[in-house]
Parts: C-alpha cells; sequence; structure tokens
C-alpha cells in the first residue's frame, strides 16, 4: 500500500506540474517523477543492514518525491542532501521534507558545478535530459566529456557512492549505443556493476502528466565490481505487470567492441549473421517524421505524388512489403519544404539489415 507521506509527495508533484508554464519545464527538464515510478526505484535498491542512518543524494531533487520514496523504503532511517538548481523547486523540496520529517539538507545550487562528497550509501535521480555543449564550462570537471545533461548527472552520482554504495536514476536509453555515449559507457563499466534495468514498453507512458515523449529506463548500479547477471525487467506502463528475466553481462554488452548494451541478448538464430549499420555502410537517424506531428500531410491512400512513409509494421519474416492496412497511414506529402527535408533513401532494399523498430520514415525512392 502507497504510504500516506509518498502520496503527500504525489499530492506536491501534480499542484507543481499544474503550476508551471511549459517554457519553464523545458528550461529546467523538470519532468518530475510519477510516485509509481519512484516507488518502482527505490524498490530496486538492497536492504539497508546496519543500524545506521543511510547517507543518500538526490541530483536534481525537484519537488522531492524520490527523496520521499527512498526515506520510505528505508524507514526514514535515511538522512538526504538534495541538489535542485531551481530556486522555487528548492523550496518546495525543503518544506516537503519538512513537513514528513525526513532529516534532510537542501542543496540550491547547480549539480555540475557544486561540491558533492563522496561517501554516499544511495544515490537517486532522474536527471535533466538536455544537450550539453561541447564548449560548456562544466564539461571540464566532468571525468570525460558528455554529450547530455544527464550523462552528466550519472557521473556525478558514480562519483558520490561510497565503495558498495548502490544508485538508481531515470534515464532516456540513449546511452546504450552509439558513439556519443561510448566514452561515458567506458568509464561507467570501469566503475561499477550494471546490476539491474527496468524498461518501459510506452514511449510517452512515464511522464504522460508533462507531454514526454521519450524512451525512459530505469537504471540499478553498484560501486562494485560487475556482477555476472542483470536482472532485466520489463513492464508496459508504470502501474502494469512486470516481466523479469536475468542474463549474463555478458551476453547483453559488447566487452570487446563499442560497449553497446541490449536490453535482452542477441537471438542465438541472427548471431553472426547480423552486421551493424556501419559495416553495412548506413547511418541510422532517427525520428525523422514524427506521424502524430504531420497527420496533415499523411495520407491513408495513394495520390500522385506522395511518397511511401515506412514503419516496422513493413517489415515482417516474409520481407518488405508496402502498403499494408495496420491502422497506420502508408503515404507522405513532401511538396513543402519542411517535409522534403524529412525524405531518405532507399529503406526498403535495407529491410534484412535495419530494424525500425516504433519510427517512420518518408522515403524518397520513387512509386513503382
Ligand atoms: C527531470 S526533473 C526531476 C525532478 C525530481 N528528481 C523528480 O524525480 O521528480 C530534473 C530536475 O533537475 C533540476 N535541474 C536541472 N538542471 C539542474 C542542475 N544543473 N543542477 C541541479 N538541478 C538541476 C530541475 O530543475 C528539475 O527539478
Amino acid at each position: 500500500m502507497t504510504s500516506a507521506a509518498l502520496l503527500s509527495a504525489e499530492d506536491t508533484r501534480t499542484a507543481t506540474v499544474a503550476s508551471t508554464t511549459v517554457d519553464m519545464r523545458e528550461d529546467y527538464s523538470q519532468y518530475l517523477t510519477p510516485y509509481q515510478t519512484a516507488l518502482l526505484a527505490t524498490s530496486m535498491m538492497s536492504d539497508n543492514i546496519g543500524p545506521d542512518h543511510f547517507k543518500c543524494l538526490d541530483l536534481g531533487a525537484g519537488t522531492g518525491i524520490l527523496s520521499v520514496a527512498l526515506a520510505e523504503r528505508y524507514d526514514n532511517n535515511v538522512f538526504v542532501d538534495g541538489v535542485e538548481l531551481d530556486s522555487r523547486l528548492a523550496s518546495i523540496f525543503d518544506a516537503e521534507l519538512n513537513r514528513l520529517g525526513i532529516a534532510h539538507k537542501t542543496i540550491n545550487a547547480d549539480a555540475l558545478s557544486a561540491p558533492i562528497e563522496s561517501d554516499y550509501d544511495r544515490v537517486i535521480l532522474n536527471p535533466p535530459y538536455k544537450k550539453m555543449a561541447a564548449d560548456d564550462p562544466r564539461q571540464a570537471a566532468l571525468p570525460v566529456r558528455s554529450p547530455n545533461l544527464y550523462s552528466a548527472f550519472l557521473m556525478l552520482a558514480i562519483k558520490a557512492l561510497k565503495p558498495g554504495g548502490q544508485c538508481v536514476a531515470i534515464v532516456p536509453r540513449s546511452w546504450m549505443n552509439g558513439q556519443y555515449f561510448q566514452a561515458f559507457r567506458e568509464w561507467m563499466f570501469d566503475r561499477v556493476s550494471i546490476d539491474a534495468f527496468h524498461i518501459y514498453g510506452s514511449r510517452t507512458e512515464v511522464f504522460s502528466d508533462t507531454d514526454v515523449l521519450q524512451e525512459t529506463m530505469l537504471l540499478a548500479i553498484s560501486k562494485d565490481r560487475q556482477k555476472v547477471e542483470v536482472r532485466v525487467s520489463e513492464s508496459q506502463d508504470k502501474t502494469g505487470e512486470q516481466t523479469v528475466n536475468s542474463y549474463p553481462f555478458s551476453c547483453l554488452v559488447d566487452e570487446a567492441g563499442d560497449k553497446t548494451v541490449r536490453v535482452r541478448p542477441v537471438e542465438p538464430a541472427v548471431l553472426g549473421k547480423l552486421k551493424t549499420l556501419k559495416e553495412e555502410g548506413l547511418c541510422a537517424s532517427t525520428g525523422k517524421v514524427v506521424d502524430f506531428r504531420s497527420r496533415n500531410v499523411l495520407s491513408f491512400d495513394f495520390k500522385e505524388g506522395l511518397h511511401r512513409l515506412i514503419y516496422s509494421c513493413n517489415f515482417s519474416d516474409d520481407g518488405f512489403k508496402h502498403p499494408v492496412k495496420e491502422g497506420k497511414a502508408q503515404w507522405i506529402d513532401c511538396s513543402a519544404e519542411k517535409q522534403r527535408k524529412q525524405l531518405i533513401g532507399q529503406v526498403a532494399s535495407l529491410w534484412s539489415s535495419v530494424s525500425l523498430q516504433k519510427r517512420s520514415v518518408a522515403e524518397s525512392r520513387p512509386i513503382p
């Protein structure tokens, strides 16, 4: 049963979301965690077996819901340092934790510039997700260059953990592959054990009340040697049933290569047969066409001059098929400049090597 404290933190969160403009949310990346996700995040941490208070850190603490969930997880046997840049949210955090009797210190500062200790038992974070410029002066203090604020915050979190300490982070999935995050992955794998992932089936679900379209995951790590198995749980949405599996770390992470991380091992049937996009001479560009924002130029029926719009449903074991009747518009009008820029080359011929997942692309190939 959810505690009164967590429900109070949830009320504070929803009231704050309601009183925050879209611009403010975007400026600070204030996508506050729903209580169900906060509960799941803290359930991924192990018990406190000692008599002492746990020293905890909440980086980008917002209104404090993750700190409240931590206090609940450890029967209030915690002291939480909450670091929050926005002074309005820092005072809401302070008032909320005072009201709930949770021992804490509120640090109203930029987490990337503030001095942060390195003896925390537990670190929790739902950091800001925002590109970080290469010439951002705060890069200099990071161990490796960070393409995004969230990976910079994760590095801070890892540095803040004491040996054996644990951290759960609510982050996008983009760190798991690609060159941009490779240095970060290498740095992280040298320092922590990847203990568990929780993956959501829907991209819109977790932060639905703040309209975030983001593939989000929960990542649990500990400052320890890498454990043999990684626990991977999955649910369609934030309240749904979970499926749980355990896989050897070595089956999920390309240790000899670029440290790409998978959420499940490669199917034995495709092992050795699957080439990377790079090996195929390709590069990926995702999210070219956001279909629900382009409804005015989409069409279910072919008309002269339209281009094919291709989804994962156009690819099956039998090959490439277009159009298909799957409830998705199969054609796009690219006569306007904006849509012309979204056109890409011949996707259909690449069906055997490219998994489009849930994305859609407009193809510039002439209609046969
Ligand atoms: C995604 S929200 C999460 C808030 C809260 N932890 C939660 O889970 O509801 C990220 C928070 O980080 C704060 N933030 C953004 N940039 C920051 C920075 N450089 N230093 C500290 N906090 C920052 C934002 O104001 C926001 O409250």
